[in-house]
């Protein structure tokens, strides 16, 4: 490394300090529109090129705007992690060290800490010690090779090898999924070829969990193999599938259940908080986030499959170069990636840091500060909570009757446009509504005070006008 590329290096380091001291005085939601923003990069590409520090400052002048403060406090849109600090000074050595971590053999290091992270997330979920995992980018991908796993398996067991003859002529498998889940799981059964629209959805309740009977009646008209797919914590409600009633009569059917616990599967990790969703260690394979709430840098997340064996076999992908798969934790027999940067490496460095009591206590703290918040919003005539507050998600409708749609799309805008909190829209039981979500590291009562404030006074404003 030459002067100046170290002098880019400090820069950039420099400036990005800069901007996380910053991160809570500047308005929550970026400053520039799109186009405007992409008309400052889309420019023609010089002959020239320019000096490397000066590349950094300039890209840093330019974004500036164009940002917006998903690590803050203040933060509540979605349900996205806060990038904890930690994570980004380890993001930063993944980064420095360029390791290829597809192969063990090259970077056992490497490796050595994805594995580790594999280790005491099932230990925290309290999940079945033997199971297989990878280090994949997010929910999405996490689900779909859940899914991929399934249907290797389930198909196995008709004595169909999907891996080596495909899905046609297979036979059929039959899909459970709950009419409420995310449409992440819908788009995973589509890039498995499962078919999104084929899949049976199964009724929900008010907070968008399975509803038992109804799975049991869907479950006992499948013939061949099944695959449920359920759901712990629902976008909009944060609520769980009844896993301890469905999962057991699933498997006397010698089904697959799958579960999507993004975000809701930490809850697992708390004891008080666990027994609500009991039995979703009885599951087949879970996915769940790692910058969703144990904050990590975008982008990780993690597959977990009681059966290791699956999972690889539809996941690996051999060459005469690498090494041949063993009983070690090999991280390209778990992902669909062969290259791929240390992505787990972040998480390492953050549950060191925080430890099982400071994750269980961030959990916790969350669950509460969403409780807290849901209070004082009931308290307000006009508003109302409309989910049970299961986890840290909260549905807030604004108003009533045929106005409610307007009024709370209006109460949204005015908070956002104010800048100092940012929760974001929602659509449940029909209509619109504010959704919170409770999940960034940093978030403390203060914060919940100065949204609840917020929604509060621009409630008021609203139904006065
Ligand atoms: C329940 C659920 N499943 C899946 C996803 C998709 O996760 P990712 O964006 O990490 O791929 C999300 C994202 O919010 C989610 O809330």
């Amino acid at each position: 490394m030459d002067d100046e590329q170290e002098a880019a290096l400090r820069t950039a380091f420099e400036r990005l300090t800069a901007y996380r001291h910053s991160v809570f005085s500047r308005p929550i939601k970026a400053q520039l529109g799109l186009d405007e923003a992409v008309a400052r990069f889309r420019t023609p590409l010089g002959e020239d090129g320019m000096v490397a520090k000066d590349v950094i400052d300039q890209m840093v002048d330019k974004a500036d705007a164009g940002i917006s403060q998903m690590s803050s406090p203040n933060y509540f849109g979605f349900v996205l992690g806060g990038s904890h600090p930690v994570g980004v000074a380890a993001d930063m050595l993944v980064s420095a060290w360029g390791q290829n971590c597809g192969s063990s053999a090259e970077t056992p290091s490497m490796t050595g800490m994805e594995r580790a992270v594999c280790d005491w997330v099932i230990e925290l979920l309290g999940l079945p010690p033997e199971s297989g995992a990878g280090i994949v980018t997010g929910a999405s991908l996490a689900n779909t090779a859940g899914i991929m796993a399934a249907r290797n398996a389930l198909l196995a067991k008709e004595g169909w090898d999907v891996e080596k003859d495909g899905l046609f002529g297979a036979p059929e498998i039959s899909v459970l999924i709950g009419d409420a889940a995310h449409s992440a799981p819908f788009a995973a059964l589509r890039y498995a070829g499962l078919g999104a629209a084929r899949a049976i959805r199964v009724e929900t309740d008010d907070d968008g969990r399975i509803v038992s009977d109804a799975f049991l009646a869907a479950l006992y008209q499948c013939k061949g193999p099944v695959l449920a797919v359920l759901q712990a914590g629902q976008i909009n409600t944060g609520a769980f599938d009844p896993f301890a009633k469905i999962v057991p009569a699933l498997h006397e059917k010698g089904g697959w259940a799958h579960v999507d616990g993004a975000f809701g599967l930490w809850l697992a990790a708390v004891p008080e908080l666990a027994p609500r969703l009991a039995g979703v260690e009885l599951a087949d394979s879970w996915a769940i986030d790692l910058h969703k709430w144990l904050n990590a840098p975008f982008d990780a997340g993690m597959v977990i499959c009681r059966d290791r064996a699956p999972l690889v076999a539809s996941m690996s992908a051999r060459g005469a170069y690498l090494p041949e798969t063993s009983d070690h934790w090999e991280p390209s027999d778990s992902t669909m990636e062969l290259s791929r940067r240390a992505r787990g490496v972040p998480s390492y460095a953050i549950m060191r840091s925080l430890g099982k009591t400071g994750i269980r206590e961030m959990v916790f703290r969350h669950c509460q500060l969403a409780q807290n918040l849901a209070d004082v919003i009931s308290g307000e005539p006009g508003l109302k909570v409309l989910n049970e507050v299961s986890s840290n998600q909260v549905a807030i409708r604004c108003g009533e009757g045929d106005a409610a749609n307007d009024h709370t799309r209006e109460v949204l805008r005015r908070v956002q446009k104010n800048g100092k909190v940012y929760p974001t829209h929602g659509e449940w039981q029909g209509g619109e509504i504010i959704r919170v979500s409770v999940i960034c590291y940093a978030t403390q009562q203060k914060n919940i005070d100065l949204l609840a404030e917020e929604i509060v006074s621009a409630w008021r404003a609203v139904r006065d006008a």
